[in-house]
């Protein structure tokens, strides 16, 4: 499984693919806006940092197809690696299809149910993002649609991957390595989760009280 990281915070992308696990990173308006930097200055930094797909989305005021795919195309001329990140909507997939035609790569974000990806896939997203959290939020199991869509996709053949989104805990992590997503693209805190074990740090602790009772 591919591991993005969820975040604006240059300092976080920084220190996370020191670690050699990061692939690729996703943002969206509202990390953008808790970073409180600008757009442009946050992306020309994170795609210096990180060679893989860099999500950024288009404003979250541009709604019509033509306005989208003017935005995309400028966002997408920032750097190779830029994927565009367009909210689902009927306005979204036009562009996205035009967009597919044009070779530019998109990430449709805010995808709740499977049928919504299905119309992604078709449309010829690069990435589809279904919002695992917030569906958890909501007492709906965001797996079963991480799982739903994962069978659509193999059923026919799609291209398009799975960006497993909204990952609020290890568990979120572990589901989705389980059941083969394609990416998860994980916030910061929660990847440093992923690091530590108790019985790691108790382990660490007893070696280096052994190693030093015996080196006195
Ligand atoms: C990433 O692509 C999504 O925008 C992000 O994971 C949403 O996470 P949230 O539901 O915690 O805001």
């Amino acid at each position: 499984m591919k591991i993005f990281i969820d975040t604006a915070e240059v300092k976080e992308i920084r220190d996370a693919a020191s670690l050699g696990i990061i692939d690729g990173v996703t943002t969206n308006p509202s990390l953008i806006a808790k970073s409180g930097r600008k757009f442009e200055d946050v992306i020309k930094e994170i795609v210096e940092i990180v060679d893989g797909p860099i999500s950024g989305e288009v404003k979250a005021t541009t709604t019509e197809c033509d306005d989208i795919i003017k935005e995309a195309i400028e966002i997408s001329k920032i750097h190779k690696n830029m994927v565009v990140k367009i909210p689902m909507t009927k306005e979204g997939l036009k562009a996205v299809s035009e967009l597919s035609k044009k070779g530019i790569k998109t990430n449709v974000t805010l995808i709740f149910n499977a049928n919504q990806a299905l119309l992604a896939a078709k449309a010829g997203a690069t990435y589809v993002s279904p919002f695992l959290g917030r569906l958890d939020d909501i007492s709906t199991y965001g797996m079963d649609l991480i799982e739903d869509i994962n069978l659509i996709f193999n059923n026919y053949g799609f291209e398009t991957e799975i960006i497993c989104a909204s990952i609020r805990n290890p568990l979120h992590v572990l589901d989705c390595a389980k059941v083969g997503a394609d990416i998860a693209t994980i916030p910061y805190k929660v990847l440093m989760q992923l690091v530590d074990h108790p019985l790691t740090t108790i382990g660490i602790e007893k070696f280096k009280k052994d190693y030093l009772d015996s080196n006195k």
